[in-house]
Protein backbone atom coordinates (compact mmCIF):
# COMPACT_ATOMS: atom_id res chain seq x y z
CA UNK A 1 0.00 0.00 0.00
CA UNK A 2 1.43 3.57 -1.05
CA UNK A 3 0.17 6.86 -0.25
CA UNK A 4 -0.88 10.04 -2.51
CA UNK A 5 -0.72 13.12 -0.51
CA UNK A 6 -2.83 16.04 -2.64
CA UNK A 7 -0.71 19.38 -1.67
CA UNK A 8 -1.16 21.08 -4.95
CA UNK A 9 -3.67 23.01 -5.96
CA UNK A 10 -4.47 27.08 -6.00
CA UNK A 11 -5.78 28.20 -2.20
CA UNK A 12 -7.39 31.24 -3.76
CA UNK A 13 -10.00 31.02 -1.38
CA UNK A 14 -7.13 31.28 1.57
CA UNK A 15 -5.30 34.61 0.54
CA UNK A 16 -3.88 36.52 1.23
CA UNK A 17 -2.24 34.04 3.33
CA UNK A 18 -2.06 31.52 0.82
CA UNK A 19 0.06 34.55 -1.17
CA UNK A 20 3.32 33.28 0.49
CA UNK A 21 2.17 29.94 1.73
CA UNK A 22 1.07 26.88 0.41
CA UNK A 23 -2.68 26.54 2.11
CA UNK A 24 -1.52 22.87 3.32
CA UNK A 25 0.77 24.37 5.25
CA UNK A 26 -1.22 26.96 7.51
CA UNK A 27 -0.70 26.01 10.84
CA UNK A 28 -3.57 24.68 13.76
CA UNK A 29 -2.49 24.39 17.05
CA UNK A 30 1.33 25.33 15.65
CA UNK A 31 1.76 22.20 13.11
CA UNK A 32 0.51 22.11 9.25
CA UNK A 33 -2.54 20.26 8.77
CA UNK A 34 -0.30 18.23 6.25
CA UNK A 35 1.87 17.37 9.28
CA UNK A 36 -1.34 15.70 10.60
CA UNK A 37 -2.42 14.23 7.78
CA UNK A 38 1.27 12.68 7.62
CA UNK A 39 1.17 11.41 10.73
CA UNK A 40 -2.32 9.53 9.94
CA UNK A 41 -0.30 8.09 6.66
CA UNK A 42 2.25 6.77 9.04
CA UNK A 43 -0.24 5.19 11.63
CA UNK A 44 -1.65 3.49 9.15
CA UNK A 45 1.82 1.74 8.36
CA UNK A 46 2.64 3.42 5.12
CA UNK A 47 6.51 4.18 4.13
CA UNK A 48 6.09 5.32 0.56
CA UNK A 49 4.18 8.14 0.01
CA UNK A 50 4.31 10.61 -2.84
CA UNK A 51 3.07 14.24 -2.63
CA UNK A 52 1.81 16.46 -5.24
CA UNK A 53 2.94 19.81 -5.57
CA UNK A 54 2.39 22.99 -7.61
CA UNK A 55 4.91 25.43 -8.76
CA UNK A 56 4.32 28.24 -6.79
CA UNK A 57 3.90 27.15 -3.55
CA UNK A 58 6.02 23.47 -4.10
CA UNK A 59 9.18 24.73 -2.68
CA UNK A 60 7.71 25.40 1.01
CA UNK A 61 6.02 21.84 1.09
CA UNK A 62 9.43 20.42 0.44
CA UNK A 63 11.00 22.90 3.20
CA UNK A 64 8.64 21.30 5.44
CA UNK A 65 8.22 17.63 4.13
CA UNK A 66 12.49 17.10 3.27
CA UNK A 67 12.44 13.81 2.67
CA UNK A 68 10.31 12.49 5.02
CA UNK A 69 12.73 10.67 7.65
CA UNK A 70 10.77 12.91 9.87
CA UNK A 71 7.85 11.05 9.45
CA UNK A 72 9.53 7.59 9.08
CA UNK A 73 9.17 7.13 5.62
CA UNK A 74 9.89 7.95 1.64
CA UNK A 75 9.09 10.85 -0.15
CA UNK A 76 8.53 11.49 -3.46
CA UNK A 77 7.40 14.75 -5.03
CA UNK A 78 5.17 14.81 -7.91
CA UNK A 79 4.87 18.31 -9.98
CA UNK A 80 1.65 18.87 -11.34
CA UNK A 81 -0.64 21.75 -12.62
CA UNK A 82 -3.99 22.19 -10.29
CA UNK A 83 -5.92 20.40 -13.07
CA UNK A 84 -8.38 18.43 -10.30
CA UNK A 85 -7.81 15.54 -8.22
CA UNK A 86 -8.27 12.61 -10.92
CA UNK A 87 -5.42 14.61 -12.86
CA UNK A 88 -2.97 14.36 -9.67
CA UNK A 89 -3.51 10.51 -9.84
CA UNK A 90 -2.81 10.57 -13.60
CA UNK A 91 0.27 12.33 -13.08
CA UNK A 92 1.21 10.18 -10.08
CA UNK A 93 1.25 7.04 -12.28
CA UNK A 94 4.88 6.26 -12.49
CA UNK A 95 4.82 6.80 -8.94
CA UNK A 96 2.09 4.53 -7.69
CA UNK A 97 3.14 1.82 -10.83
CA UNK A 98 0.76 -1.63 -9.54
CA UNK A 99 0.09 -0.15 -6.14
CA UNK A 100 -2.79 0.20 -4.19
CA UNK A 101 -2.74 3.38 -2.38
CA UNK A 102 -4.58 5.33 0.17
CA UNK A 103 -5.21 8.97 -1.67
CA UNK A 104 -5.87 12.03 0.96
CA UNK A 105 -6.09 15.80 0.37
CA UNK A 106 -3.46 17.82 2.36
CA UNK A 107 -5.85 20.45 3.31
CA UNK A 108 -8.79 17.67 4.92
CA UNK A 109 -8.08 16.10 8.61
CA UNK A 110 -10.27 13.43 9.99
CA UNK A 111 -11.14 12.25 13.40
CA UNK A 112 -10.71 8.10 12.27
CA UNK A 113 -7.37 8.24 10.97
CA UNK A 114 -6.67 5.75 7.75
CA UNK A 115 -5.97 2.25 9.56
CA UNK A 116 -9.30 1.19 9.98
CA UNK A 117 -9.96 1.76 5.65
CA UNK A 118 -7.02 0.46 4.44
CA UNK A 119 -7.97 -2.71 6.66
CA UNK A 120 -11.50 -2.77 5.16
CA UNK A 121 -10.35 -2.28 1.48
CA UNK A 122 -7.86 -5.21 2.08
CA UNK A 123 -10.49 -7.46 4.12
CA UNK A 124 -13.33 -6.76 1.44
CA UNK A 125 -11.24 -6.93 -1.74
CA UNK A 126 -12.04 -3.30 -2.88
CA UNK A 127 -11.46 -1.08 -5.90
CA UNK A 128 -12.34 1.79 -4.01
CA UNK A 129 -13.26 2.61 -0.24
CA UNK A 130 -14.49 6.32 -0.16
CA UNK A 131 -15.66 7.74 3.79
CA UNK A 132 -18.75 10.20 3.77
CA UNK A 133 -19.75 13.11 5.91
CA UNK A 134 -23.08 14.46 6.51
CA UNK A 135 -23.07 18.16 6.13
CA UNK A 136 -25.26 21.11 6.27
CA UNK A 137 -23.94 22.40 3.25
CA UNK A 138 -23.47 20.02 0.76
CA UNK A 139 -23.18 21.93 -2.45
CA UNK A 140 -19.60 23.21 -1.25
CA UNK A 141 -18.46 19.42 -1.73
CA UNK A 142 -18.79 16.12 -3.67
CA UNK A 143 -22.26 14.30 -2.93
CA UNK A 144 -22.74 10.65 -2.78
CA UNK A 145 -26.10 8.78 -3.11
CA UNK A 146 -26.38 5.33 -1.30
CA UNK A 147 -29.37 3.17 -2.13
CA UNK A 148 -31.24 1.02 0.94
CA UNK A 149 -28.58 -1.35 1.28
CA UNK A 150 -25.90 1.67 2.03
CA UNK A 151 -23.97 1.14 -2.02
CA UNK A 152 -23.02 4.03 -3.90
CA UNK A 153 -25.05 4.55 -6.68
CA UNK A 154 -24.24 8.26 -7.79
CA UNK A 155 -21.37 10.99 -6.79
CA UNK A 156 -22.19 14.68 -7.86
CA UNK A 157 -19.61 17.12 -7.70
CA UNK A 158 -20.77 20.51 -5.94
CA UNK A 159 -24.24 20.45 -7.07
CA UNK A 160 -26.13 23.51 -7.37
CA UNK A 161 -29.00 21.42 -5.59
CA UNK A 162 -27.64 18.25 -3.42
CA UNK A 163 -29.55 15.41 -3.73
CA UNK A 164 -28.07 14.00 -0.17
CA UNK A 165 -25.92 16.24 2.55
CA UNK A 166 -23.60 12.99 2.30
CA UNK A 167 -20.00 14.84 1.05
CA UNK A 168 -17.51 13.16 0.10
CA UNK A 169 -14.68 13.38 3.03
CA UNK A 170 -10.84 13.85 1.30
CA UNK A 171 -9.65 10.27 2.15
CA UNK A 172 -9.71 7.78 -0.25
CA UNK A 173 -8.44 3.85 -0.70
CA UNK A 174 -8.10 2.74 -4.22
CA UNK A 175 -6.91 -0.37 -6.30
CA UNK A 176 -5.08 0.36 -9.24
CA UNK A 177 -8.05 -0.27 -11.41
CA UNK A 178 -9.01 3.60 -10.91
CA UNK A 179 -6.31 4.60 -13.41
CA UNK A 180 -8.50 2.93 -16.38
CA UNK A 181 -11.37 5.12 -14.75
CA UNK A 182 -9.23 8.27 -15.11
CA UNK A 183 -8.14 7.52 -18.01
CA UNK A 184 -11.73 7.23 -19.11
CA UNK A 185 -13.25 10.50 -18.09
CA UNK A 186 -13.23 14.08 -19.40
CA UNK A 187 -12.61 17.55 -17.91
CA UNK A 188 -16.02 18.98 -15.83
CA UNK A 189 -17.55 22.36 -16.17
CA UNK A 190 -14.75 23.69 -14.13
CA UNK A 191 -11.82 22.35 -16.55
CA UNK A 192 -10.89 19.67 -13.83
CA UNK A 193 -10.68 16.05 -14.02
CA UNK A 194 -12.83 14.91 -10.87
CA UNK A 195 -11.97 12.00 -8.31
CA UNK A 196 -15.85 11.90 -8.35
CA UNK A 197 -16.14 11.42 -12.01
CA UNK A 198 -13.77 8.95 -11.79
CA UNK A 199 -15.34 6.93 -8.92
CA UNK A 200 -18.74 7.28 -10.93
CA UNK A 201 -16.49 5.32 -13.86
CA UNK A 202 -15.63 2.57 -11.31
CA UNK A 203 -19.19 1.62 -10.60
CA UNK A 204 -20.46 1.97 -14.42
CA UNK A 205 -17.60 -0.21 -15.12
CA UNK A 206 -18.72 -3.23 -12.39
CA UNK A 207 -15.75 -2.40 -9.57
CA UNK A 208 -16.38 -2.98 -6.22
CA UNK A 209 -16.79 -0.10 -4.59
CA UNK A 210 -18.07 0.70 -1.28
CA UNK A 211 -18.88 3.81 1.62
CA UNK A 212 -18.45 3.98 4.98
CA UNK A 213 -20.05 6.84 6.93
CA UNK A 214 -17.83 8.81 9.02
CA UNK A 215 -18.66 8.65 12.52
CA UNK A 216 -16.19 11.47 13.68
CA UNK A 217 -15.01 15.41 13.20
CA UNK A 218 -13.73 16.06 9.83
CA UNK A 219 -11.93 19.28 8.71
CA UNK A 220 -12.05 20.93 5.59
CA UNK A 221 -9.21 23.88 5.87
CA UNK A 222 -11.20 25.68 2.89
CA UNK A 223 -11.85 29.17 4.63
CA UNK A 224 -10.40 31.28 7.50
CA UNK A 225 -13.52 30.03 9.81
CA UNK A 226 -12.88 26.77 8.52
CA UNK A 227 -9.31 27.02 9.86
CA UNK A 228 -10.39 28.36 13.09
CA UNK A 229 -12.55 25.37 13.47
CA UNK A 230 -9.65 23.15 12.74
CA UNK A 231 -7.93 25.05 15.65
CA UNK A 232 -10.43 24.09 18.24
CA UNK A 233 -10.82 21.02 17.38
CA UNK A 234 -6.99 20.28 17.17
CA UNK A 235 -6.47 21.99 20.56
CA UNK A 236 -9.06 20.37 22.02
CA UNK A 237 -7.95 16.36 20.49
CA UNK A 238 -4.42 16.68 20.95
CA UNK A 239 -2.85 19.00 23.55
CA UNK A 240 -2.02 18.21 26.92
CA UNK A 241 -0.60 20.45 29.80
CA UNK A 242 2.97 20.68 28.98
CA UNK A 243 5.20 24.05 30.64
CA UNK A 244 8.49 24.05 29.61
CA UNK A 245 8.96 27.97 29.14
CA UNK A 246 8.96 30.37 32.10
CA UNK A 247 5.96 31.47 33.79
CA UNK A 248 6.43 34.43 36.55
CA UNK A 249 3.66 36.42 37.87
CA UNK A 250 0.72 34.97 36.00
CA UNK A 251 -1.71 32.06 35.89
CA UNK A 252 -2.12 29.27 33.75
CA UNK A 253 -5.02 27.34 33.94
CA UNK A 254 -5.76 23.87 31.95
CA UNK A 255 -4.23 22.36 29.20
CA UNK A 256 -1.69 24.90 27.93
CA UNK A 257 1.56 24.03 26.23
CA UNK A 258 3.99 26.47 26.69
CA UNK A 259 6.99 25.72 24.62
CA UNK A 260 10.88 26.01 25.19
CA UNK A 261 11.82 29.86 25.44
CA UNK A 262 8.72 31.06 25.66
CA UNK A 263 7.93 33.87 28.37
CA UNK A 264 5.13 34.32 29.95
CA UNK A 265 5.03 37.87 31.95
CA UNK A 266 2.32 39.00 34.65
CA UNK A 267 -0.32 37.38 32.11
CA UNK A 268 -3.52 34.97 32.41
CA UNK A 269 -3.49 32.05 30.20
CA UNK A 270 -6.58 29.95 29.93
CA UNK A 271 -6.66 26.53 27.74
CA UNK A 272 -6.66 25.01 25.34
CA UNK A 273 -3.95 26.57 23.97
CA UNK A 274 -0.24 26.17 22.56
CA UNK A 275 2.55 29.27 22.62
CA UNK A 276 5.51 28.57 20.56
CA UNK A 277 9.16 28.19 20.88
CA UNK A 278 10.36 32.17 21.51
CA UNK A 279 7.27 33.21 21.95
CA UNK A 280 6.63 36.31 24.81
CA UNK A 281 3.39 37.28 26.81
CA UNK A 282 3.01 40.01 29.04
CA UNK A 283 0.40 41.75 30.72
CA UNK A 284 -1.94 39.98 28.84
CA UNK A 285 -5.00 37.58 28.85
CA UNK A 286 -4.66 34.37 26.49
CA UNK A 287 -8.01 32.64 26.35
CA UNK A 288 -8.90 29.59 25.13
CA UNK A 289 -8.40 28.23 21.72
CA UNK A 290 -5.80 30.22 21.25
CA UNK A 291 -2.40 29.43 18.94
CA UNK A 292 0.40 31.61 19.22
CA UNK A 293 3.09 30.75 17.13
CA UNK A 294 6.99 30.33 17.62
CA UNK A 295 8.42 33.87 18.31
CA UNK A 296 5.26 35.81 18.22
CA UNK A 297 4.23 38.33 20.71
CA UNK A 298 1.48 39.80 23.00
CA UNK A 299 1.52 42.58 24.92
CA UNK A 300 -1.26 44.61 26.86
CA UNK A 301 -3.74 42.77 25.11
CA UNK A 302 -6.07 39.82 24.95
CA UNK A 303 -6.72 37.51 22.37
CA UNK A 304 -8.98 34.82 22.14
CA UNK A 305 -9.84 31.98 19.56
CA UNK A 306 -7.32 33.10 17.32
CA UNK A 307 -4.27 31.97 15.31
CA UNK A 308 -1.29 33.98 15.23
CA UNK A 309 1.84 32.45 12.77
CA UNK A 310 5.51 32.44 13.62
CA UNK A 311 6.28 36.28 14.79
CA UNK A 312 2.92 37.96 14.80
CA UNK A 313 2.64 40.78 17.03
CA UNK A 314 -0.31 42.33 19.02
CA UNK A 315 -0.26 45.36 21.35
CA UNK A 316 -2.04 47.17 23.29
CA UNK A 317 -5.32 45.65 21.70
CA UNK A 318 -8.56 45.35 24.42
CA UNK A 319 -9.59 42.37 22.68
CA UNK A 320 -8.88 40.36 19.70
CA UNK A 321 -11.33 37.33 19.07
CA UNK A 322 -11.93 34.85 16.08
CA UNK A 323 -8.12 36.25 14.34
CA UNK A 324 -5.82 34.74 12.14
CA UNK A 325 -2.68 36.82 12.29
CA UNK A 326 -0.15 35.80 9.16
CA UNK A 327 3.72 35.48 9.95
CA UNK A 328 5.08 38.86 11.10
CA UNK A 329 2.13 40.45 10.86
CA UNK A 330 1.41 43.54 13.56
CA UNK A 331 -1.58 45.04 15.14
CA UNK A 332 -1.39 47.42 17.53
CA UNK A 333 -3.17 50.34 18.86
CA UNK A 334 -2.60 54.13 18.52
CA UNK A 335 -2.78 55.43 21.86
CA UNK A 336 -6.67 56.86 22.23
CA UNK A 337 -6.45 58.34 18.70
CA UNK A 338 -9.14 56.93 16.64
CA UNK A 339 -7.33 57.03 13.50
CA UNK A 340 -6.52 53.59 11.67
CA UNK A 341 -2.71 53.47 9.98
CA UNK A 342 -2.73 50.49 8.21
CA UNK A 343 -0.26 48.29 6.24
CA UNK A 344 -2.04 45.83 4.89
CA UNK A 345 -1.27 43.72 1.85
CA UNK A 346 -3.71 42.26 -1.01
CA UNK A 347 -6.80 40.28 0.01
CA UNK A 348 -6.75 41.26 3.54
CA UNK A 349 -9.76 41.67 5.86
CA UNK A 350 -9.67 43.81 8.95
CA UNK A 351 -12.57 44.60 11.41
CA UNK A 352 -11.94 47.81 13.06
O1 LIG B 1 -12.69 18.54 0.77
C1 LIG B 1 -13.36 17.48 0.18
C2 LIG B 1 -13.67 17.80 -1.27
O2 LIG B 1 -12.41 17.94 -1.95
C3 LIG B 1 -14.53 16.70 -1.91
O3 LIG B 1 -15.80 16.65 -1.31
C4 LIG B 1 -14.67 16.97 -3.40
O4 LIG B 1 -15.36 15.92 -4.01
C5 LIG B 1 -13.30 17.12 -4.05
O5 LIG B 1 -13.42 17.46 -5.42
C6 LIG B 1 -12.48 18.21 -3.33
O6 LIG B 1 -13.11 19.47 -3.57
P1 LIG B 1 -12.40 20.88 -3.55
O7 LIG B 1 -12.83 21.66 -4.75
O8 LIG B 1 -12.66 21.52 -2.23
O9 LIG B 1 -10.87 20.55 -3.68
P2 LIG B 1 -9.68 21.58 -3.69
O10 LIG B 1 -9.55 22.25 -5.02
O11 LIG B 1 -9.76 22.45 -2.47
O12 LIG B 1 -8.44 20.61 -3.54
C7 LIG B 1 -8.31 19.70 -2.48
C8 LIG B 1 -6.84 19.47 -2.16
O13 LIG B 1 -6.14 18.89 -3.27
C9 LIG B 1 -6.05 20.72 -1.82
O14 LIG B 1 -5.14 20.39 -0.79
C10 LIG B 1 -5.31 21.07 -3.08
C11 LIG B 1 -5.07 19.72 -3.72
N1 LIG B 1 -5.10 19.73 -5.21
C12 LIG B 1 -6.24 20.19 -5.82
C13 LIG B 1 -6.35 20.16 -7.20
C14 LIG B 1 -7.60 20.63 -7.89
C15 LIG B 1 -4.04 19.27 -5.94
O15 LIG B 1 -3.00 18.87 -5.35
N2 LIG B 1 -4.13 19.24 -7.30
C16 LIG B 1 -5.23 19.67 -7.97
O16 LIG B 1 -5.25 19.62 -9.23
Amino acid sequence: MKALVLSGGKGTRLRPLTFTLAKQLIPVANKPILGYVLDQVREAGITETGVIIAAETGHHVKEYVRDGSGWGMRIEYILQEPLGLAHAVKQARPFLGDSPFVMCLGDNLQGKGISHLVRRFQDDRLDCLILLKEVPDPQRFGIAVLDSAGQVTRLLEKPKEPPTNLAVVGTYVFSPKVHQAVDRIRPSWRNELEITDAIQEMIGMGFRVAAEVLDSWWLDTGKKDDILTANQIVLDEYVKRDIRGTVEGSTVEGRVSICEGASIKGSRVRGPCVIGRGASVESSFIGPYTSIGDSATVVNSAVENSILMTGASVKDVERMEDSLLGKNARISKNGRSRVVRANVGDFSDIEV
